[in-house]
């Protein structure tokens, strides 16, 4: 029998890469796509696979634990790759509790579905819970996040995250529903949604608006290319050793200010605008509450035990990313429509 893999969040950013990869590279596969389509997710992300014979898509909302039991009748899946959430630190400030909803309610949800669904066995069965490296809290000027880095979430993001994670062990503990679970770092790349700092950027750059760098912009990020931790999720969902936990990053530290400045020197280049121009957009504002200053991620365990390791270079995804914003304006414009400015008046109100 070939296998069905039930992805979640298909439709956001990462998640429709994961699901390109998988739809693309195995055939014989069958792949769910569930998702609720928030204001994150967008079916235009997909529009290249959907019809695809080997693709379905349900929009489902993971709070909607009926429809998650549907689906797992339906389609007997054998595996779960999870990423569906929400996924933005500063809409977490300004509204916590949906992120309890979906990430840890909406994760609870589902480990209940599956775990009901496997309930004869657990043979042949994995569920792929993909999270990321805020829960392991904030670095100072040193050191690496390892997979024995204790968990000390400091966002209602990443606390919610590190719930869930919680969660899928305690189920692979009580229950021993299989599980592997990954902490990966910042992504980037194209079907960003522009509320991220590199999309939001490139957004802005294109239609001369203000860059705002929160506080000094000395914070540090660990950027890694999606198309990178596709590959690695397709790794760890083939190869990944149950109830382990993975790390993945870009070995790519950058501050957010020479970031931005990079990213300025790129778009007024590609925009044919003189060197300088976008420099000139930017603003310091205030600062992000609880920002946590550096993340970096030792991303050693998967290299050597999965033998995985990013392969595209910072300024060739930044490049390539730039392109796609700079080749679909229409997606742009779509995803900045409507409900996307009532957020941004409120959370870049000076
Ligand atoms: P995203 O916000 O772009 O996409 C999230 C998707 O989940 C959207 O398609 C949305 O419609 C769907 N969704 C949200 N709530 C839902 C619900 N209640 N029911 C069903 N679907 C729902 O997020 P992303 O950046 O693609 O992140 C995907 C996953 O990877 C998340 O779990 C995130 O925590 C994790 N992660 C992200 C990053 C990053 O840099 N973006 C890094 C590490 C880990
Ligand atoms: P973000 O893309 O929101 O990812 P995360 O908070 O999950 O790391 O932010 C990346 C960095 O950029 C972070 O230090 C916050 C900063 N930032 C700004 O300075 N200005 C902005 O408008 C945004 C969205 C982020």
């Amino acid at each position: 029998m070939n296998p069905t893999i039930l992805i979640t969040g298909g439709a956001g950013f990462i998640g429709s890469h994961v699901v390109r990869l998988f739809v693309t590279k195995y055939p014989a596969y069958r792949i769910v796509n569930l998702d609720a389509l928030t204001y994150a997710g967008n079916l235009e992300n997909l529009r290249d696979i959907e019809q695809a014979a080997n693709y379905v898509f349900e929009k489902v909302d993971l709070l909607d634990a009926a429809e998650l039991e549907r689906v797992f009748q339906t389609y007997q899946p054998d595996g779960v790759i999870h990423l569906a959430a929400e996924s933005h630190v500063d809409r977490s400030i300004l509204s916590p509790l949906d992120f309890v909803y979906t990430n840890v309610v909406g994760t609870v949800n589902l480990l209940n579905a599956a775990k009901k669904q496997w309930a004869n066995s657990f043979e042949g069965k994995r569920f792929y819970h993909v999270s990321t490296d805020e829960v392991y809290g904030a670095l100072g000027e040193t050191g690496l996040f390892t997979e024995e880095t204790p968990y000390d979430p400091n966002s209602p993001y990443s606390a919610s995250k590190a719930a869930s994670d919680h969660f899928v062990r305690a189920y692979g503990e009580t229950y021993h529903m299989p599980f592997v679970l990954t902490n990966c770092s910042n992504n980037y790349g194209p079907y960003h949604f522009p509320e991220k700092l590199i999309p939001l950027f490139i957004n802005n750059i294109i239609n001369n608006k203000p860059l705002p760098v929160y506080g000094d912009g000395l914070y540090t990020r660990d950027w890694l290319f999606v198309k990178d931790h596709a590959v690695a999720i397709d790794m760890v969902y083939h190869k990944g050793k149950n109830g382990e936990t993975y790390n993945i990053g870009g070995f790519n530290e950058w501050k957010n200010i020479d970031l931005v400045k990079l990213l300025c020197k790129l778009m007024d280049e590609k925009l044919g605008r003189t060197t300088g121009t976008s420099l000139q957009l930017i603003t310091y504002v205030k600062d992000r509450p609880g920002h946590d200053r550096r993340y970096a991620i030792d991303a050693t365990k998967i290299n050597r035990e999965l033998g995985w390791t990013p392969s595209v270079t910072f300024e060739e995804g930044l490049s390539q990313t730039i392109d796609w914003y700079l080749q679909n304006t229409e997606w742009l414009e779509h995803v900045t429509s409507g409900a996307y400015q009532q957020y941004y008046e409120k959370q870049y109100a000076s």
